[in-house]
């Protein structure tokens, strides 16, 4: 089979071909959700419990953080109870926070901490060091914060405390979400009215949850949202919808191989996440929402996909920002789907926890399928895929999807670099496994060698 270098001591997935998946299954806390649930419950007066809490690496990064800085946290099962130190109770942390493999901890807390009195240090791993973090330092400089970046600008980013923040009216280069948090968050603290404006709506969780805990945005349009500072939050309860993007690699399972359905509970469907439900839809996808309702301010609902002949679409580009997340599972639907499936207006992918397009298309092209590769996305050519060695580049998201190819495939695919999937989704083999597909957790110990744990 085609293979890429083994290197040593990583953990690898060994994906085998099965005949099909059904059941039901749940998947876990949505991670942006439970970032944002972390640091607004923190900053609120009172004790806020958050049930469903994502308990995976990313969302403990941002919980030690937190801690650092003077917030009491008490783990409750799979709750917690955020004892709240109010809009001015964040204490100066020891040393320098580190947040592994998180940008979305990073980009958030950068807006926290441009308001604070005391200086703070933020970093993390490797693929973090690598990311862009001035897309974030320019508009907290222009409300006034000191940051510096390193080199290129990426993190280690240094913020000097003690700064008067004000309100600004800014629009981002790009629909990000995490830019968007980022910036409401600095202007809880800053004097005057924030605007923030996009090209593309983003997700809008920040807000939601905001407006919950009783701070008053305006959103005069999905692309602009403003906030007053100096206003107070007050502690809720908060429960935390299925994530949609760890739903979404068994969205494609089921229409690959789920002839009897395979139902998926208790997901947020949040359409500022659900742009894959859209071009899923239309590559032929049989998907129903079941049993719709809304928590805490976010829509959820049951998930029941039936597996579909799928056929290859021209992505709309307005529905980038909308599944970004989602781009290496839809790629993966894509290589199985009958004709060509195009993605443009894609290029933030190459600054993800990897470069998304490239890592994909060089894996995809070792399973056999045709792979042209854009500045700013992909034309893939379905047909059938082959069994084969991929390296996933140490990205959660790459490595899970190529699980999920294994349904279509004439050969196990192997898997290395799989660590980080704990980052978003630490149960994702069990419930795979519940679902009906085979994934093994191998470790390498020497070239070409791999070893069952
Ligand atoms: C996130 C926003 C997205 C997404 C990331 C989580 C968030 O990033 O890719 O995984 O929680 O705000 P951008 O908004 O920067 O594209």
């Amino acid at each position: 089979m085609p293979q890429q270098p083994l290197s040593e001591g990583y953990q690898v997935f060994i994906s085998r071909p099965v005949a099909s998946v059904g059941g039901e299954i749940t998947v876990p806390g949505d991670k942006s959700i439970s970032h944002r649930a972390l640091l607004l419950s923190s900053i609120a007066d009172g004790t806020s419990i958050i049930r469903g809490f994502l308990h995976s690496e990313d969302c403990l990064a941002t919980l030690a953080a937190l801690q650092a800085m003077s917030v009491d946290v008490v783990v409750e099962g799979d709750d917690l109870k955020i004892l709240g130190v109010g809009i001015e109770g964040l204490h100066s942390p020891p040393g320098p926070l580190n947040l592994g493999n998180s940008g979305t901890a990073t980009r958030l807390l950068a807006g926290v901490l441009a308001a604070q009195p005391f200086d703070s240090v933020l970093t993390g791993d490797a693929s973090l060091r690598k990311r862009p973090m001035e897309r974030v330092a320019v508009p907290l400089r222009l409300m006034g914060a000191v940051i510096e970046t390193r080199g290129g600008g990426g993190a280690p980013l240094k913020i000097k405390g003690g700064r008067p923040l004000t309100g600004i009216d800014y629009t981002l280069p790009i629909a990000s979400a995490q830019l968007k948090s980022a910036i409401l968050l600095a202007a809880l603290w800053a004097e005057g009215q924030t605007t923030v404006r996009s090209p593309n709506p983003s997700r809008d969780h920040t807000e939601r949850m905001l407006g919950v805990m009783g701070v008053k945005i305006e959103q005069s349009s999905s692309h602009t949202v403003s906030l007053t500072g100096g206003g107070r939050l007050q502690a809720q309860e908060l429960e935390i919808p299925g994530d949609f993007s760890s739903a979404a690699f068994f969205l494609v399972a089921g229409l690959l191989g789920a002839p009897d359905g395979l139902l998926i509970r208790n997901v947020g469907v949040n359409p500022t996440r659900t742009g894959l439900l859209k071009i899923l839809q239309e590559m032929g996808g049989q998907i129903e929402l079941r049993n719709q309702r809304e928590c805490g301010g976010e829509p959820i609902a049951d998930l029941f996909v039936t597996q579909s002949e799928l056929r290859g679409v021209e992505v709309r580009t307005d529905l980038v920002s909308l599944s970004i997340d989602e781009f290496p599972v839809l790629f993966i639907a894509a290589a199985c789907a009958r004709g060509q499936t195009v993605v443009t207006g894609a290029e933030e992918l190459r600054h993800k926890e990897s470069d998304r397009l490239g890592v994909m298309a060089t894996g995809l092209r070792i399973l056999g399928v045709s792979v042209t590769e854009y500045s700013d996305g992909l034309s893939i050519e379905g047909g059938s895929i082959s069994g084969g060695r991929i390296d996933s580049q140490g990205d959660h998201r790459i490595a899970m999807a190529f699980t999920i190819a294994s349904l279509a495939a004439k050969g196990a695919i192997e898997i290395l670099r799989t660590e980080e999937v704990a980052t978003s989704f630490p149960d994702f083999v069990s419930v795979a496994t519940r679902s009906g597909l085979a994934i093994e957790v191998a470790r390498s110990r020497g070239k070409d060698d791999l070893s069952d744990e």
